[in-house]
């Protein structure tokens, strides 16, 4: 058995039995994982005799694996029956799913079956990724004999891209699509409009075309920046119907479903700029410039307004086949419609509760609209408010509270949290990394998403259709950024979709994506590479572990400040922390260093090993490392809130309990909080300090906290002890209320904020 078959075979041997080949394996490492995969001895040689049989009119996959075939050997391919050296494609009404394929690759054929052109379609996408990825200059292809049998978890497997923000060439939509084939997705949601720019060409309103479709001038930087800052450049486009025509034919050759997202009522503000009667306060909106908060401009709810949208309608539904159209709901703020008489007379008509049931009201109406035209609406899990259209599937993205509510009342929903599915947030906690809207989302984490909750029967599981990432592109102004952002963690949300949960292992995973680089490489795909980033995390012992996920490695490491080199020591086992100390690490390959210096600073202050609770557990998307990662010496970065140091809570109040094992003295407490607004982040406005002896009590009460920055507020303590008597503390308490709900004309606005906090450093 070769040394390379070994490995390969070690790096999937946790998903799949190994038996022997007879020549070096390929490439095994298919992406999303199937559900079962044989490695069987002998091969399979693609030579200048091979042909191609479709016993079955598989059209899309048969059209597809020709154009690759024909690509990689440089010679046409007639469709042709022989009885060896052929790849078949057979119908097999056997295979239950109909996306479901299976493949028996042997020294004689290749027999793909499935039941349906999708099934076939899947099975020659897993045939392209056992063959070597450079193909140029090879008269023969070798691929592994191998037996797979395969079907996706979910039927929903989508990818989102927002081109109101940023556009992209129709060019680059496609590419988006082609490597959402190749990942088996089969959604495209392709977000057209909103404030900062219209982008479907709609016929009957041609200002959506000259008006709707150019901001003046572009936010330059981050939002949280301030002054704001512009570029003074006219900036959009909009894709014609042609193009959107073109798409969807590339997509449908692809086995993928276009759903176009109209926004409304609100995110509505480039319309309303077009066409101010579409409005409720009659003023000239512009199209937006900036992003961050939420705009107020939103549809009135006239007959005017609804006679529009169902025009609009009537041409995307004509365009799109899909089945589902997007309709948003999302942020949509009720301040206009409490003022408006238009607003308040519909709600008056139809004896609606407040702006909320108007919301409904307006959502409900253009689903029946929908409906009556064969098709079914998607909102983003606003639409719940006010009551749930009768017919609706929910896309469920501030939590998986949205989709919990709604399968249980028998709604379907599609998993986007922001926690595990918005690519726009960042993947490394590297200062270095592009600007990003924020949050902390590494691919580990998207990789272990789990889109079945707890709280769901299995019956009510069954509405889960799927899941999807998200891409909002504010800070993606080319698609080079849209491919950094996107890629690998669409790899990774690929085998949530697709692949078996009992068949997950990110060790496994990797190690695949590690190879599969090359494959991205060749298809000119500008992917995010933190593979060779070490990650290290504190055991209860006190002890500091490091990890590096890609086999083969080693990691060495200082203590002394000093970078490692080659010459360093190798890590073994954990590194106790028992005083200050900087740990600096890097991964090597032999003597090469791959990947990026590690650092770590450790704070060896009195409450390292203390006791602590806390009276709310953190929300299950921002775990950090519990409450006893408040006082274990690291503080969590200065820019992801969303690593393993930083707790969220969603909307609690929170009271934490620290007991120190003997008496101390007290010098300085310093409190870590994360304020970022544009993510629903405050810090907390009030708190309090209770610091606790045997016998009495020393309260520290802070009112109206005034917080100037950006990012991190650190506040900060000194005590003032008597001379003659310095008290010996054994417990404290920290009460922090919530800071309450979102104002008007913030992101979020109406929403409860979330408190972050990190190190609790006490000296
Ligand atoms: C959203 O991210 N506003 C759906």
């Amino acid at each position: 058995m070769s040394a390379r078959f070994l490995i390969l075979c070690s790096l999937i041997l946790t998903l799949f039995s190994c038996a022997e080949p007879q020549v070096e394996l390929l490439s095994p490492s298919i992406i999303p994982a199937p559900q079962s995969l044989q490695v069987n001895p002998g091969h399979f040689t693609i030579n200048e005799k091979t042909t191609l049989s479709n016993n079955d009119d598989f059209t899309a996959s048969h059209d597809y694996l020709t154009t690759f075939l024909e690509r990689a050997t440089d010679r046409t391919w007639k469709t042709e029956y022989s009885e060896t050296n052929s790849i078949i494609l057979e119908y097999d009404d056997s295979i239950s799913s109909k996306e479901g394929y299976s493949i028996e690759n042997n020294e004689q054929n290749i027999t793909i079956k499935a039941s349906s052109d999708a099934g076939a379609f899947y099975a020659v996408q897993s045939l392209i990724q056992l063959m070597p990825v450079d193909l140029n200059n090879i008269t023969e292809i070798h691929i592994p004999a191998v037996t797979i049998k395969d079907e996706p978890r979910f039927k929903y497997r989508g990818m989102h891209l927002d081109v109101s923000r940023h556009m992209y060439d129709v060019e680059f939509i496609k590419k988006y699509i082609d490597a959402m084939a190749m990942l088996k997705m089969n959604n495209f949601h392709w977000h057209l409009t909103d404030d900062q720019g219209w982008r479907i060409e709609i016929k009957k309103y041609p200002r959506l075309q000259e008006i709707a479709a150019y901001r003046d001038s572009t936010l330059l930087g981050h939002y949280n920046d301030t002054p704001h800052q512009y570029d003074s450049k006219k900036y959009g486009g909009y894709y014609t119907q042609e193009e959107v025509r073109e798409v969807i034919a590339f997509a449908k050759a692809r086995h993928i479903n276009v759903i176009p997202e109209i926004e409304m009522p609100g995110h509505a503000q480039a319309a309303i700029a077009a066409y101010p009667e579409l409005g409720c306060t009659g003023e000239n909106a512009k199209v937006a410039m900036k992003w961050g908060g939420v705009f107020e401009d939103i549809y009135c709810p006239s007959e005017e307004t609804f006679t529009f949208l169902e025009n609009v309608l009537d041409e995307v539904v004509e365009l799109f086949p899909s089945k589902y159209i997007h309709i948003g709901g999302d942020e949509a703020p009720k301040t206009q419609w409490k003022s408006s008489p238009i607003a308040q007379q519909v709600i008056k008509e139809n004896g609606l509760k407040d702006e909320y049931e108007l919301q409904s009201y307006f959502i409900q109406r253009m689903e029946k609209y929908l409906n009556s035209k064969g098709r079914n609406i998607i909102g983003w899990d606003e639409i719940l408010e006010g009551g749930l259209a009768p017919n609706a599937t929910v896309m469920s993205w501030r939590g998986l509270e949205g989709a919990i509510e709604a399968a249980k009342a028998g709604h379907d929903v599609i998993m986007t949290p922001t926690s595990h599915a918005y690519f726009d947030y960042y993947q490394s906690e590297n200062d270095d990394e592009p600007l990003a809207i924020g949050g902390f989302l590494p691919l580990e984490k998207v990789y272990y998403f789990n889109p079945i909750p707890e709280e769901l029967s299995d019956e009510e599981a069954t509405h889960v259709l799927g899941v999807q990432g998200n891409v909002w592109t504010e800070y993606m102004t080319t698609s080079d950024q849209v491919e950094y952002m996107a890629f690998p963690r669409m790899l990774a949300m690929s085998e949530v979709a697709w692949s078996a949960d009992e068949n997950k292992n990110y060790d496994s995973f990797i190690n695949r994506v590690e190879y599969f680089h090359k494959r991205l490489d060749a298809m000119d795909i500008n992917y995010a590479n933190h593979l060779h980033e070490i990650e290290g995390k504190l055991n209860s012992n006190q002890e500091y572990e490091l990890s590096t996920k890609t086999l083969g490695k080693e990691i060495r490491f200082t203590t002394d400040g000093y970078e490692p080199d080659s010459s360093s020591k190798a890590y073994e086992s954990p590194i106790p922390f028992t005083a200050d100390m900087t740990l600096k690490a890097q991964v090597f390959d032999d003597d090469e260093p791959l990947g990026r210096l590690f650092t770590q600073e450790f704070l060896y202050h009195k409450g390292v090993g203390a006791t602590i609770s806390i009276n709310k557990e953190p929300h299950k998307s921002y775990p950090g490392s519990g409450a006893a990662g408040l006082i274990n010496g690291i503080k969590g970065s200065n820019s992801r809130y969303g690593d393993s140091e930083w707790l969220g809570f969603w909307g609690e109040d929170i009271e934490i309990e620290i007991e120190f094992e003997t008496e101390v003295e007290l010098d300085e407490i310093e409190l870590r909080f994360y304020n970022a607004p544009g993510q629903w982040i405050y810090s907390p406005e009030r708190y309090e300090i209770v610091l606790k002896t045997d016998f009495d009590e020393t309260v520290i009460d802070r009112m109206d906290v005034k917080n100037n920055s950006n990012s991190i507020f650190e506040v900060n303590h000194k005590l003032f002890t008597p001379k003659a008597f310095t008290p010996k503390y054994k417990k404290m308490t920290i009460k922090i209320p919530n800071y309450g709900i979102i104002p008007d004309g913030n992101q979020g606005a109406g929403n409860k904020a979330w408190t972050f906090i990190d190190e609790i450093i006490i000296k």
